[in-house]
């Protein structure tokens, strides 16, 4: 049985340091919470317990220890799991794990909560003790309610580590773990990020209002209410930007996502103009309170860059459900089609890449993007065969394991209920 975890510093009081530090807490850990200030640390444990909807009680808020990075650093020599959460700097992440390792006890764990620098590129010269106990704990926002939490080792990191965080996420934190590889953006926001970004391109050449694109890119094909507009809104349209210039630093030469990863002109515009979404209060999207308390949505029209009243779509019974909506020859079907099998084939072509198998690209989506299928079960869904003959009738390419699926002469990705998952090698094997 690896050790348990029961004290835990977490470095970063932000949205996502506070959140994990929060989650510890809240299952009776000790926690440090450090910062740069004090002051700052204690403002995120305050965040936790205020509001209109507290995330934990005040009683569990005296688990957390609120402290400076200048004065409390020692602090962190008792704590079995060490998880940094500051700002995304490769920079301040290193120079903070250098000071980390130098005072941290043996066999403590050291993890990064980083969205997208390479886990390599942190610990790359570090000393060797750290290589084997360092690994990526991806957590999603907001970290009390997301499910996922993607587990990245290093090249070297022991089996050990790996084990205790994932014993310790999936038990008493109630989390769900995914493992992948040290790749771009790991599994979810790989995939995600390509929807999205592909999404605004595609949209903008497809025959429908934005209300319709949304409403296509919800339930009709099991995805949360908040489409696609609406969702980069939620993000912010500056975190897409953000994450594209990643992408553009990080994604091979070759993958398919490099075709989107410039902005629109009129998505470029919003940017200029500072329109982000809800925190900016509109981008895509905007709720106007009216004089009498009453209140109506506006759109911005991408066609033509201006506001006008949202004009909610009502789809047809064959653009409620992919099976019909991927297969209809009007523009519906075609923006659905186009979306969804480029997303669908992108996830297809990045198995063993991004991850060993289909059951974590699958998990990592539905629990962090809350789909309600992953990518496979989609096409198994769809109808395999009858996904890959489109594919090909539109001179797509069959890769990665959809190639395996239709080489291994079955017709779909799980069996048995869900039991069996088909592998790398095409063979069908129990899902853990
Ligand atoms: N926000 C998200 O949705 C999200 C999701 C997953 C992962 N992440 C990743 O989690 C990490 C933290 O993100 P966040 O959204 O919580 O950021 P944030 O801006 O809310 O918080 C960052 C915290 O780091 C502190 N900080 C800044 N410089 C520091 C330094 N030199 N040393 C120590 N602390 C410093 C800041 O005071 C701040 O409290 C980033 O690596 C980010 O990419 C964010």
């Amino acid at each position: 049985m690896p050790a348990p975890i029961k004290s835990v510093a977490v470095i970063g009081a932000g949205t996502m340091g506070a959140g994990i530090a929060g989650l510890c807490a809240s299952i009776g850990c000790d926690v440090v919470l450090l910062d740069v200030k004090t002051e700052i640390a204690q403002q995120g444990i305050d965040r936790l317990c205020t509001g209109k909807r507290p995330v934990i009680t005040e009683d569990q808020a005296k688990n957390i220890t609120a402290g400076s990075l200048d004065t409390d650093l020692a602090t962190i020599s008792a704590c079995d799991w060490i998880c940094e959460a500051v700002v995304e700097n490769l920079q301040i992440k290193r120079d903070l794990f250098s000071k980390l390792e130098s005072i941290r006890k043996d066999g403590s764990i050291l993890s990064t909560n980083t969205s997208g620098i390479p886990l390599r590129d942190i610990y790359q010269g570090m000393p060797e003790r750290m290589q084997r106990d360092i690994a990526v704990t991806h957590f999603f926002n907001p970290v009390h309610i997301m499910k996922l939490v993607e587990l990245i080792p290093g090249s070297k990191t022991d089996t050990d580590v790996t084990d205790r965080l994932a014993g310790f996420f999936d038990g008493p934190l109630a989390k769900g773990t995914v493992y992948a590889k040290d790749t771009v953006n790991f599994i979810a926001n790989r995939i995600g990020c390509f929807w999205m970004l592909a999404g605004l391109h595609k949209a903008n050449k497809a025959n429908i209002s934005m209300e319709t694109a949304d409403a296509l890119m919800s339930k009709p094909v099991g995805l949360p209410p908040t489409g696609l507009y609406g969702l980069i809104d939620l993000i912010g349209l500056d975190v897409m930007n953000f994450v594209s210039k990643n992408l553009d630093t990080n994604l091979p030469a070759t993958d398919p996502g490099r075709a989107y990863l410039t902005m629109p002109s009129a998505e470029s515009n919003m940017l200029k103009n500072k329109q982000l979404g809800r925190k900016t209060g509109g981008g895509f999207y905007k709720m106007i309170k009216s004089d009498d308390g009453s209140k109506s949505m506006e759109v911005f029209d991408l066609s033509n860059e201006a506001w006008r009243a949202m004009q909610p779509a009502s789809l047809d019974d064959q653009h409620n459900d992919i099976k019909t909506l991927m297969f209809s020859d009007d523009d519906e079907g075609k923006f659905a089609w186009d979306l969804m099998s480029s997303t669908l084939s992108y996830a297809s072509a990045l198995v063993p890449e991004i991850s060993n198998d289909i059951v974590n690209v699958d998990r990592a989506m539905k629990w962090g993007f809350n789909w309600a299928e992953g990518p496979f079960e989609l096409i198994d869904s769809i109808g395999a065969k009858k996904f890959a003959d489109k594919v090909s009738a539109s001179g797509g390419k069959i890769d990665g394991m959809l190639k395996v699926l239709l080489d291994s002469g079955n017709e779909t990705f799980y069996q048995q209920d869900g039991s069996e998952y088909l592998n790398a090698e095409g063979k069908y094997v129990s899902v853990s």
